[in-house]
Parts: C-alpha cells; structure tokens; sequence
C-alpha cells in the first residue's frame, strides 16, 4: 500500500525556499503543495520557478487551505510568532524558522497553545539532524576526548544583504540570526541547560549587532564560547577541545565533514555528502507526524525556550555596555 505524503505549505517567499522545497522533494515522505504571499503576483512568481501548483495572495488563504499538513514559515524573523500561530489556529502542524521567535514568552505560548491542540511544533534547527552532527555526538558521549572542556563556536556572514537585518525590532543582527543555532547546538551536544550568558556585542548606528561575542557554561562545567561576526571574513568554525583530543568542524550549521584528532594517536575525518543538508531535518518531521507526536525529541521545546531567553539576557547587556 502506498502511504499518502506528508504534504507542506510554505508560508512567504523567502530566498530559504529554493532550499527547503529542495529538501522537501528529496524526502521520501513530504511533498510542497502550496504557497502564499502577501502578494498574489510574489506568490505566482515563485509558484512558476518552483513548480508549485498552488498559490495564495495571503497567509490566511494557504493556513485554511484543507490539503495541507503542515506549514513551513520562514518569514521576516519578528513575524514567526503571529505567522505560526495563525497555522496552528487553523489546525496545521508547523515547521517555524529560526529563531522560533523573539521572546521566552512567545515560544512558550506556541508550545502551550501546539500541545493543547495535539499539533505538532518545531523550531527549524537543521544542524541537530545532520549525520555529521549525530556521529560528533556520538564521539562525545563514548568519551573518545575524554572530559570535554572547551567548545568555540565562530559564525561569519560578511555578505548580509537583506534590509530588516539592520532593524533590531525585525529580528535583525547577528544575535537573532544566528545565536541560535550555537546555542540550539550546544544543549544538543551537551544535553545540558546552559548558565547564564555574558556578552557583548558591536552595534550599528541604528542599534543592530553587526557582531557580537558571547560564553556560557554547561551544567557540567564546560565553557561555552560564542562568536558571530558579519564585520569580517572569519573563519566558521566549531572547534571541540576534550582532554584527549579535539572535533573540528567548519560551517558546523551546514556540515557534511568534520576532523576527529585524538592526540598522539589518530586523525580521522567524518563524510557524509548531501546536496539539500534541510533533507534530514524534513525525514525528522515527516517521521513526527507519523508517528503523532507534538513535540521533537531531538529539537526540544526547551532549545527554544532558552535560546530565546538567554538571547533576551544578551540583548540586555548589549544595551548596557
Ligand atoms: N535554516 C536555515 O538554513 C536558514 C537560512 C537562512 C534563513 N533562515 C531563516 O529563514 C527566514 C527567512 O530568511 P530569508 O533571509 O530567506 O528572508 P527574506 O528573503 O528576507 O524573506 C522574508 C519573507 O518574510 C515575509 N514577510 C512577512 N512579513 C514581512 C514583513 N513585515 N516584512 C518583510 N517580509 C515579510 C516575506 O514574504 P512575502 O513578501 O512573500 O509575504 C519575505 O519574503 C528567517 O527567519 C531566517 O532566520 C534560515
């Protein structure tokens, strides 16, 4: 018997799209049905170049729409909460860009309003279902390092071109944009909270962090260090320093590779090539709502929650330095 497809809707037409529709298709269970904007003409224009046969000039149009399961929302970062809230309250599960949104408290309200609902909600956090991450995980808890004591995380995005970057109130920065994805990836790797976080950051005239640095710490005592710049081309890269040896990983968030060094006795590298890295985090969610589920057990609600309350924390002290 032929299962029916998982079938998404995407919500916006967003430069992200090209990607996810990819991955989407080279999925074995989901299928792009839709797509909306708030412009009908944006809408048909994308629909075309993707090869997606329906198309809605608003976002309460594709929310309504019966033939979908789930909705995609990669919106400008300060409209997640509202966007993802209209899909759940139309009865639609829902895949939501990072960051989730830009408060504790509207991340809880998803998660509360989600599991009431029995629907399913997920902030995308692609790095969590790469193999490579999955293996680096792995090294991690076989204690091949030995005791794990320093993790540095450097993300550099130089070439940022879009408007609502440089409007703090958007979701724009380097912080929004990408302290997520160190922090979502870390509790991952850690399966620990992570304490309270010091930072600082360079601001913009108009009051963005064009870059920002950060550390924290794990529950277990590992310092946490966090640095994302689009001031300069640095290099991106986590470096994982244990005791016995050291994990690197360049584009980490992205990552088919990475180099396992255990000191004094081997060099190994890690290879998993993919053309749309989204495929593993689109398999994760179809495999979700198969199974009924509201929440991951991989991208918890707790990595939301924190992330964004220790962003919320960050900002604080942007501000006051
Ligand atoms: N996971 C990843 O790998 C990854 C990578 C890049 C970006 N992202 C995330 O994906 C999301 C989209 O990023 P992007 O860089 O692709 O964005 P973008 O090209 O600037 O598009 C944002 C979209 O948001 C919609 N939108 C809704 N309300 C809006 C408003 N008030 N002003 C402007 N646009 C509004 C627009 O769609 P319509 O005009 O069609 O309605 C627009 O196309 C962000 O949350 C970002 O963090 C994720």
């Amino acid at each position: 018997m032929k299962l029916r497809k998982i079938r998404y809707g995407i919500m916006g037409t967003a430069r992200i799209i090209d990607r996810f529709v990819g991955a989407v298709r080279a999925s074995e269970k989901g299928e792009v049905r839709a797509i909306a904007s708030r412009s009908l003409e944006k809408a048909r224009e994308r629909a075309d170049g993707l090869g997606i046969y329906t198309v809605y000039g608003s976002y309460e149009d594709l929310a309504k729409d019966p033939d979908l399961d789930v909705i995609y929302v990669p919106t400008i970062n300060h409209a997640h909460k509202e966007n993802a809230m209209l899909a759940l309250l139309n009865g639609k599960h829902v895949l939501v860009e990072k960051p989730m949104t830009l408060s504790e408290k509207d991340a809880r309200e998803l998660f509360d309003y989600a599991r009431k609902q029995n629907l399913f909600i997920m902030e995308a956090q692609k790095s969590l279902f790469l193999p490579v991450t999955d293996e680096v995980k792995g090294i991690l808890q076989n204690q091949e390092l030995g005791k794990v004591h320093l993790f540095e995380y450097t993300i550099s995005i130089p070439e940022v071109g879009f408007r609502w970057f440089y409007d703090r109130k958007s979701g724009g920065g380097a912080l929004y944009g990408s302290g997520n994805y160190i922090l979502a990836h870390a509790m991952n790797l850690t399966e620990e909270k992570l304490t309270k976080a010091t930072g600082l950051a360079t601001l913009s005239e108009e009051g963005v962090d064009l870059q920002c640095a950060f550390v924290l710490k794990s529950e277990n005592g590992a310092l946490i260090e966090g640095k994302i710049t689009t001031m300069v081309q640095a290099d991106s890269v986590l470096r994982i320093f244990g005791e016995k040896g050291k994990i690197e990983i360049h584009d980490f968030w992205k990552a088919r590779e990475a180099t396992v060094e255990i000191y004094g006795e081997s060099v190994r590298k890690i290879s998993h090539p993919v053309e749309f890295e989204m495929v593993y985090e689109v398999d994760h969610v179809n495999a979700c709502l198969e199974k009924g589920l509201h929440e991951s057990r991989v991208m918890k609600s707790l990595y939301s929650i924190e992330s964004a309350k220790i962003t919320d924390d960050l900002w604080a002290q942007f501000l006051k330095a």
